[in-house]
């Protein structure tokens, strides 16, 4: 099934939880979307997945570009979404227009992701929806604020930060947003939003009550170094991996491989 933007509302109706994982490249796109993922993000978390950075920040417009075309020629049914990096959009509502623009005209994505939801994002989230760009939000834990916030740490666990956040979400709505991210939060907070909101919550470390979930694919399979502690590694690709190129280095230095017929 080819997944579009009123289908995830219809889910939320439904209660039919979406399903949604991050892709870097042609071959875990492919993985995402034949695994039956609903939507596939390129998320900027490819700055410290597959570009070895500590952060998301370094990540720059024309890499997310570069890696959402590869994604998009993998991703056949999925809803593929990519994130708008750090300073592509914050800078003011014409660059967000140039930046997201340049996302859904190069690239072939059908919406893209920005993080926070304070008065001044939601002014740009509207006039992204208003030029035909359909967006997702994302509040909580805000990878791209990590240098405000003082690290990756679960947000939204006194009364007033928590308050903050349901307000956020709810300007993100009102701003016209299709679905938002709930990312580290408690799940209290996680579920209160849900219930509030019409629009679907996607959930990271935010608890089972929300509307569907989110896992970067990378921790999916164990291929990360280092995981948040709410991911959940299905199998260790690393470990199976580096035994297997392990296993090709000795067989080229014993002569095991090509095997003698094929010399
Ligand atoms: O960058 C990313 O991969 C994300 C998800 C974790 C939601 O924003």
């Amino acid at each position: 099934m080819v997944v579009k933007i009123h289908q995830l509302t219809r889910w939320k109706q439904t209660q039919r939880a979406i399903a949604v994982l991050t892709a870097w490249d042609l071959i875990s796109g492919q993985i995402a979307d034949q695994a039956g993922a609903d939507v596939v993000l390129v998320g900027d978390s490819l700055a410290m997945i597959a570009l070895g950075y500590d952060t998301t920040l370094p990540l720059t417009l024309d890499e997310i570009l570069h890696h959402t075309k590869a994604v998009r020629r993998g991703v056949k049914n999925a809803l593929l979404v990519a994130d708008l990096p750090f300073l592509s959009y914050q800078t003011s509502v014409a660059d967000a227009l140039r930046s997201a623009g340049r996302v859904l005209k190069e690239t072939g994505a059908q919406a893209v992701k920005l993080e926070g939801g304070y008065p001044r994002m939601a002014e740009t989230i509207q006039a992204l929806v208003e030029s035909g760009i359909p967006v997702m939000g994302h509040v909580g834990l805000t990878p791209q604020s990590v240098n405000v916030v003082g690290g990756f740490r679960q947000q939204g666990t006194s009364p007033e930060t928590a308050d903050r956040i349901l307000q956020e979400a709810i300007a993100i709505e009102k701003a016209g947003s299709f679905a938002i991210v709930l990312e580290h939060i408690p799940a209290t907070l996680a579920h209160t939003i849900t219930t509030t909101l019409g629009i679907p919550t996607i959930g990271i470390g935010a608890g089972p009550q929300c509307d569907g979930q989110v896992l970067v694919t990378a921790d999916v399979l164990g291929l990360s170094d280092w995981q948040p502690p709410f991911a959940r590694p299905y199998v260790n690709l690393r470990e199976q991996g580096i035994l297997a190129a392990k296993q090709f280095c000795e067989d080229v230095r014993s002569h095991q491989f090509p095997p003698q017929r094929d010399r």
